[in-house]
């Protein structure tokens, strides 16, 4: 059987930085709240004239298949992980492909939220290790900042969301690459992290209104007490059953790259497994979490930064809405 390497890394953020001195000029919280609470600094917002989740995708995935010294035409197929598509459908995966004129190719759209990236990966990888594909695009972006609730109410989720893209490029390899990928969920907390519209089990006036007078349910709601608990439980499960399914131990881990939910998940998880911060690597300071696309931007940052080494074992990990939550783990 083949195995799948990750070849390249990109990412794009909008140029907007959000600063939390700007949040708390419009709704009710302050910085010293923000960095206590979630270790986040800043986070970047889009332009709607200028960018899309579809573009940012392209930007990121150029940036990948140039650092694998490829080319557009290399894409055989490209899956695509965003929960905040530009349309309600079709996903933003066709966009990005048109963007990058790839017409033709197949384009399939992951909605798994924070666990996008690695359900994602674990696609691509899937498609790859059988003989489908030889080279595989896979893309978290995501646009929050147009669905936060940028009210007292909706403080808890307005402060910790931002906007990005990033991009791995996969391919087909004799040597060890993606060793193996762990995905699960819990439908029972569905409605814990979710926006409501318009969905479609909606009576018609409600998912059709000819106008629209309470938008809550265009809005993130999100219960971040539960969120926190389930995290910090089912991100060290999910680790530890991707070092145990290979044989290898916390000591084995060059680079831990969590899904920047919050700074204090991340810490949490890397005091449990005893890394040193060099073995660890966070982002969240400055953008936020970016659901989907948020590893595949530290990856590619980690990458650039001389943090990922030829050989070295890198883990993933995440969790978010559904509940969802996934690991990978990858010799480089
Ligand atoms: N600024 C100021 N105060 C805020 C606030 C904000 N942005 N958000 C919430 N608060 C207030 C609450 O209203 C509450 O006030 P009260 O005690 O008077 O009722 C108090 O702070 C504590 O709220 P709580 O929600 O218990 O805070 P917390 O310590 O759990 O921190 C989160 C909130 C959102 C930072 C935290 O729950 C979290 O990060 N959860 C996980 C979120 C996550 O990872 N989501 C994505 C999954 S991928």
């Amino acid at each position: 059987m083949y195995s799948s390497k990750l070849i390249g890394l990109g990412h794009h953020v909008p140029d907007t930085v959000i600063t939390n001195q700007y949040l708390s000029n419009i709704i009710d919280t302050s910085n010293e709240w923000i960095i206590e609470r979630t270790g986040i600094n800043e986070r970047r917002w889009i332009d709607p004239k200028v960018d899309t989740v579809g573009n940012m995708g392209a930007k990121a995935a150029r940036m990948a298949l140039e650092r694998a010294g490829l080319t557009e035409k290399d894409v055989e197929f490209i899956v695509f992980a965003s929960i905040t598509s530009d349309y309600y459908f079709p996903g933003s995966g066709v966009i990005m492909q048109r963007e990058l004129g790839l017409g033709g190719i197949g384009a399939l759209e992951v909605k798994n939220a924070c666990s996008g990236f690695i359900y994602a990966l674990s696609t691509a990888d899937q498609f790859i290790k059988t003989g489908m594909y030889k080279t595989v695009l896979v893309v978290g972006a995501e646009i929050q900042s147009t669905a936060l609730d940028l009210t007292t109410r909706g403080r808890n989720t307005a402060v910790i969301f931002g906007d990005g893209a990033g991009a791995a490029v996969l391919q087909r390899s004799d040597k060890p690459g993606i060793l193996s990928t762990h995905l699960h969920a819990d439908g029972t907390f569905a409605e814990e992290l979710y926006v409501r519209d318009p969905g479609s089990s909606r009576p018609h006036a409600e998912r059709q209104p000819e106008q629209i007078l309470d938008t809550t349910g265009f809005k993130v709601v999100m219960n971040g007490n539960l969120v926190f608990k389930h995290a910090i439980v089912r991100f060290m499960e999910v680790i530890n059953e991707a070092l145990t399914k290979n044989n290898l131990t916390k000591e084995d881990i060059n680079l831990l790259v969590p899904h920047q939910a919050n700074l204090r998940i991340s810490q949490y998880v890397q005091e449990k497994l005893g890394l040193a911060d060099s073995r660890v690597f966070n982002n969240i300071m400055r953008y936020g979490n970016t659901t989907a696309a948020s590893i595949p931007i530290a990856m590619s940052e980690a990458w650039a930064e001389g943090r990922i080494k030829e050989n070295d074992l890198l883990c993933l990990a995440a969790f978010g809405s559904g509940f969802t939550w996934a690991s990978a783990l990858i010799r480089w």
